[in-house]
């Protein structure tokens, strides 16, 4: 069944978690499509996982819509959420509306994802009034690491828990559909998610969120560069990707790959002819 922001409303009402996981291409998008996933998320985490950067800061739009659209032509079923990257909404609400636009019009999104509280608010609204839904993002927000200082829990203490509560209040006001909440304590994740009439997507915030989302490189064991303690390892894809490329190698490298079965074969009246 095809799932919009009236699955997420009427899974938070029946208490119903919800899953996401990241894509960026067509194939992976098809395959967590078809394995039930809810929603699908092209996240700016594309930067590190898909481009080798050391952050998400470079990402483009251009980037953004290219990836969206291979995921969308993949997701039949799941919500298809777009990240916008960093400095595509910051810098004014028109920006933040043109901007969603696109990743709706181009990148073939069903909502897209901001990072921020309430200084994201009117951008927030707006976009949702030009007809875009979208989900919010609090707590560690990678596109701010420079002034967090780094890859740090956040909430933990009282001025950064209430703003956070606060935060999703206000975001949900905005009319925001949904909010991830990224690397905060469980007990202020549980908080949040009693608070607000959204659902809560969590990511390092504990099993109390209305839903969870992981990087789908981090829970295949494909990404090794940096792996945070809210990752579960649910198969070691990386492990076998290497032994199969191994193993390749030294099959073209032995001449045994091809074999006979994997030849093309031409008549041999047609071939006595070329002689
Ligand atoms: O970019 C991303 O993948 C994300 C998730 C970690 C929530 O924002």
């Amino acid at each position: 069944m095809k799932n919009t922001v009236l699955t997420f409303k009427a899974a938070k009402e029946k208490g119903e978690k919800l899953s996401m996981l990241t894509a960026y291409d067509y194939s992976t998008a098809k395959l967590i499509d078809e394995a039930g996933v809810n929603s699908i998320l092209i996240g700016d985490s594309l930067g590190n996982v898909i481009l080798g950067y050391e952050d998400t800061i470079s990402v483009t739009m251009e980037d953004m819509i290219h990836h969206s659209a291979a995921v969308a032509r993949g997701a039949k079923n799941a919500l298809v959420v777009c990240d916008m990257p960093f400095m595509s909404y910051q810098t004014s609400v028109y920006d933040a509306v043109v901007n969603a636009g696109r990743l709706m019009k181009e990148g073939r999104a069903g909502a897209v994802k901001l990072e921020g509280g309430k200084e994201a608010c009117p951008q927030i609204k707006a976009i949702v009034d030009a007809g875009i839904p979208v989900c919010a993002h609090l707590g560690l927000t990678p596109q701010s690491i420079n002034a967090f200082g780094g890859f740090k829990v956040q909430g933990n203490t009282e001025t950064a828990a209430k703003k956070l509560i606060e935060d999703a209040k206000e975001v949900e006001k905005a009319g925001a559909f949904a909010v991830v909440l990224e690397c905060v304590p469980a007990r202020i994740a549980e908080i949040v998610t009693k608070e607000v009439g959204i659902p809560t997507i969590g990511i390092g915030a504990g099993n109390v969120c209305d839903g969870q989302v992981l990087v789908y490189q981090d829970m295949l064991g494909m990404f090794s560069d940096f792996t945070p303690k809210f990752v579960k390892r649910f198969a070691d894809i990386g492990l076998v990707m290497k032994e199969a490329f191994a193993a390749y190698d030294r099959e073209v490298k032995a001449g045994t790959f091809p074999a006979k079965e994997h030849e093309y074969t031409i008549r041999d009246d047609v071939l006595e002819k070329l002689y």
